[in-house]
């Protein structure tokens, strides 16, 4: 029996969605039991049988969705088949066997899927998903920099485009940032484009660090008074923060590390409350696994990942859009930085090859 008709105006939408039976009901409670802290009773009827729509299709297309943490709960544990940070995501690319990926994240991501995986087809559920790093540098401001610094290796974030990455040498995240920028053996790097993640590396190294005026718009955001007097007030908190917040916001943190380090944290240590210096979406996503934590509130939401939808997916994948393409020569020379730093973390370049050997290879 019908208790709740679908809801929906989109057609392609409506098209795949089941109405909110006992049966689907039933068959949807192990995926309700993960996400019913952080999804209430009245959405659930509209969101799980958009859940089990893109859970059919993707298997029906051979698809995967790989979900950055920052994802909201419903794609987090309900229909991404990879999670992860940064790095991750790429290194999962780069071994699926899938034929399509769907990248829930944003765009850079979905490029860096398409670098690693260039015979798939790969699709981001909203082009204009985009990222202040990645739009805070462009090709000619790297080329300008080799002018300014020349010899000097280019360490470039993965949070830029892909033609940023064609004019780099090596590519690093917040998880592998500090091997890849001493790995490569020199006394200076220039480390593009987080002004903020190049000054917590060289507060860890004594390689001198050129660094770039980028920002991220959810991270500056955050400010050192407040966390000084959160703790005043609460003197129990963990503060867990994101390398890409301001130094004084980092120095009072507890712990920093990429958004997956900081999960392995509060996984870990389980404090009894905790504030995350990142996006919303980690917190939901981790409480919904450690309702024994206290996770504080307020944080601060990327408009650019929020792009990305249960509805939004679905019309991807019923629709194979948009696939991300590239120029085939940027696309060349961006895979061999990305591919740079993935050799970097195996253990066949470290330590026998030197990294700067390897680049030279
Ligand atoms: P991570 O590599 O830590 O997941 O960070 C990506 C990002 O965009 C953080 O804002
Ligand atoms: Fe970019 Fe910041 Fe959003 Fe991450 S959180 S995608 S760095 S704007």
């Amino acid at each position: 029996m019908s208790f709740i008709p679908k809801l929906c105006t989109n057609a392609v939408i409506s098209e795949f969605l089941q109405d909110f039976t006992a049966d689907l009901r039933d068959e949807m409670q192990p995926m309700w039991e993960r996400v019913n802290s952080v999804v209430t009773p009245l959405e659930w009827p509209f969101v799980a049988p958009r859940i089990k729509a893109i859970n059919d299709l993707k298997k029906a297309r051979n698809a995967v969705i790989l979900a950055h943490n920052y994802m909201t709960p419903d794609i987090f544990h309900c229909v991404s088949d990879i999670r992860g940070d940064s790095l991750q995501l790429a290194v999962e690319a780069s071994q699926s066997e899938a034929d399509i990926i769907i990248q829930a994240g944003v765009f850079f991501m979905a490029e860096t899927s398409k670098l690693l995986c260039p015979e798939k087809t790969v699709l981001i559920p909203d082009v204009e998903a985009g990222c202040s790093l990645a739009s805070s540098i462009t090709a000619e401001d790297v080329r300008e920099m080799r002018r300014k610094y020349p010899g000097v290796p280019v360490v470039t974030y993965v949070n830029t485009t892909a033609a940023v990455k064609a004019e780099t040498d090596i590519c690093c995240t917040s998880s592998n940032v500090i091997d890849i920028v001493e790995g490569l053996g020199v006394p200076r790097v220039m480390l593009l484009p987080d002004e903020y993640l190049a000054s917590y590396v060289q507060s860890l190294t004594d390689v001198e660090i050129i660094p770039w005026p980028g920002r991220c718009e959810v991270h500056e955001q955050y400010r050192a008074e407040d966390l000084v007097n959160y703790r005043q007030s609460d003197p129990s908190v963990a503060i867990v923060a994101h390398p890409e917040c301001p130094p004084d916001v980092i120095a009072e943190a507890d712990f920093t590390g990429s958004t997956s380090k900081m999960i392995s944290y509060v996984e870990d240590n389980k404090p009894e409350k905790v504030f995350l210096i990142t996006e919303c979406s980690m917190a939901s996503n981790i409480s919904a696994q450690l309702p024994e934590v206290e996770f504080v509130k307020p944080c601060n939401v990327c408009p650019h990942m929020k792009r990305i939808t249960l509805d939004n997916i679905l019309i991807s994948l019923a629709n194979m859009t948009t696939e991300v393409t590239l120029d085939p020569q940027t696309a060349d020379k961006a895979r061999r930085a990305i591919e740079r730093m993935i050799e970097a973390g195996t253990p066949k370049l470290t330590p026998e090859v030197p990294l700067r050997q390897a680049m030279n290879a």
